[in-house]
């Protein structure tokens, strides 16, 4: 394959970084104009593009709008895995779920920002391990990203060995399906795919966290971990109050490890790294 490669110039990755932050709230820092030359290169060797200015007129004359799904693709950072933060499933379980062994009341979880649906399935998972047969409960798990491609991905729930690593082997052997299949040169791949009865509690929907909200609540759980991470202070203030308003009281919101929300003004009480509390 050919390949282009176009410079970015200051104007451009202006243009570009503007477009991003209009339209998925994504901050992104003059520091980031070598990652999205890295990462736009490979779309432009696609589209047999030639410069980034080109690349600009193809995005504003694609009426249709999936130029700019690609370009929200190709911005995202989608990195993730299994049981991601451990200490916060650890938390679940040994002071959300108990209750709720006994008690057969409703439980409605959303992950925001889920990815390729590591953590929406970790969390099936541990409900199913914490609390029995959830065909029998009502329990579902709302999984949503901006990235369309990702959650291609996330809904077949297939994972290669190295994917599942953080998966203990119990719980592979419990959840997940194995099976091989062959890469374009005929080697063998390992794969895990996720059981239908843990795929059948979540449910993945796009939802660019900018725009409203279809989703009415109440949620016990919302993780939005890793993400606003990408956010500035103000939209991570605007996301916070909203996350607060569709948790039932008593409700957790988790959050990643590098993120805390001790410079933003909230209504959360802080309980444990990553971890509030609507009281
Ligand atoms: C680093 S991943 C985090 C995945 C998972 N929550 C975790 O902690 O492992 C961040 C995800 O946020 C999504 N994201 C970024 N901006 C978004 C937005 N405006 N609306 C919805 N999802 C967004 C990205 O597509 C990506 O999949």
């Amino acid at each position: 394959m050919e390949y282009i490669s176009a410079k970015l110039s200051d104007y451009e990755f202006d243009r570009i970084s503007g477009l991003v932050y209009s339209l998925c709230g994504i901050s992104l820092g003059s520091g980031k104009k070598e990652l999205v030359t890295a990462r736009l290169a490979k779309r432009l060797n696609e589209l047999k593009l030639q410069s980034y200015d080109a690349y600009l007129k193809y995005l504003s004359g694609d009426e249709s709008g999936y130029e700019l799904l690609q370009l929200i693709d190709v911005i995202t950072t989608n990195v993730t895995s299994f049981f991601r933060e451990m200490h916060h499933f650890d938390y679940i379980r040994e002071r959300i779920l108990p209750e709720y062994r006994i008690k057969s009341e409703k439980i409605r979880v959303w992950s925001a920002g889920c990815s390729s649906g590591e953590e929406p399935y970790s969390m099936a998972v541990l409900l199913f391990e914490e609390i029995g047969n959830l065909m029998l409960r009502d329990v579902k798990i709302l999984a949503t990203d901006i990235s369309t491609n990702i959650l291609t991905k996330a809904k077949e729930g297939v994972y290669d060995k190295q994917l599942v690593n953080g998966v203990p082997k119990m719980l592979l052997n419990k959840y997940f399906d194995a099976f091989t299949d062959r890469d374009e040169y005929g080697r063998t791949l390992y794969n895990f795919k996720v059981k239908s009865d843990i795929r059948s509690v979540v449910r993945f929907a796009r939802l660019n966290l900018m725009e409203d909200w279809p989703m009415k609540g109440p949620f016990k759980i919302i993780f939005c971990r890793n993400v606003m991470i990408y956010f500035d202070k103000k939209t991570q203030e605007k996301l916070v109050g909203k996350y607060h308003a569709l948790l039932e009281t008593g409700g957790h919101l988790f959050i990643g490890h590098s993120e805390n929300l001790s410079s933003i003004s909230h209504s959360f009480k802080y309980v444990q790294p990553g971890v509030y509390l609507k009281c």
